[in-house]
């Protein structure tokens, strides 16, 4: 099997930090290269373009906030993620192409032709082979979001917004099931993870 392409997103609350912690522990114990990095981030250019993008001080429209996740990306897909992939290490990615599509296409509304277009000038036709998709229901997303002392420029928006992201990646996720895993993350912690193990196990073909 080549180098998987792998990545992990949802709403804001959706438990992406815990569940991180349990792909790597997967992949610790089956002993398979990988590298973990993020979006937007996970190269210099990509981590400065991170700050701005994230800082609530930060003015951009809609459109300007949409070339720089790409601008980010395609930094990180030649220096990071390509690269790694052709030397047969795996890559799981904290975000990618989906959360364009959610945030700046449902919760902004730019409209999703005009991402897909950019999607495929940035990455020709390289996509994730696993999307796994932690989804809560919208108030625990929001309790959640409430928790954080400091909210980044996303985590300001309201109840709205967050309504449409979330609906975004759902459609998503309906209309391509061979590449997605959505995993219900409102449940205790070891049901989600013995959820995510089964999807990773499923992905490269392990038997439990
Ligand atoms: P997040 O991944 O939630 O990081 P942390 O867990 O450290 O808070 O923060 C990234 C934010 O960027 C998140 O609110 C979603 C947003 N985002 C977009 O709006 N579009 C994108 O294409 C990407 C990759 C992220």
């Amino acid at each position: 099997m080549r180098a998987q392409f792998i990545t992990l997103d949802g709403i804001d609350g959706a438990g992406k930090s815990t569940n991180l912690a349990v792909i790597k522990h997967w992949f610790e114990a089956h002993h398979l290269p990988v590298l973990f990095t993020r979006e937007p981030g996970g190269t210099p250019v990509g981590e400065a373009l991170r700050d701005i993008l994230l800082n609530p001080a930060t003015k951009a429209g809609l459109h300007t906030e949409t070339l720089l996740m790409f601008a980010a990306r395609r930094q990180h897909l030649d220096d990071v993620i390509l690269p790694a992939l052709e030397k047969g290490i795996h890559v799981v990615s904290d975000r990618f192409t989906d959360a364009t599509f959610a945030y700046q296409g449902g919760g902004r509304g730019v409209p999703l032709e005009a991402i897909s277009i950019l999607e495929n000038w940035v990455q020709g036709d390289f996509r994730p082979d696993l999307t796994i998709l932690l989804d809560v229901p919208l108030s625990v997303s929001m309790q959640r979001i409430d928790a954080n002392r400091e909210k980044d420029r996303f985590e300001q928006e309201n109840a709205d917004f967050f309504t449409r992201v979330r609906e975004v990646y759902l459609n998503r996720a309906a209309a391509a099931p061979d590449r997605y895993a959505v995993v219900d993350s409102n449940r205790e912690r070891n049901e989600v993870q013995t959820d995510l193990e089964m999807v990773l196990n499923k992905h490269f073909g392990i038997s439990a």
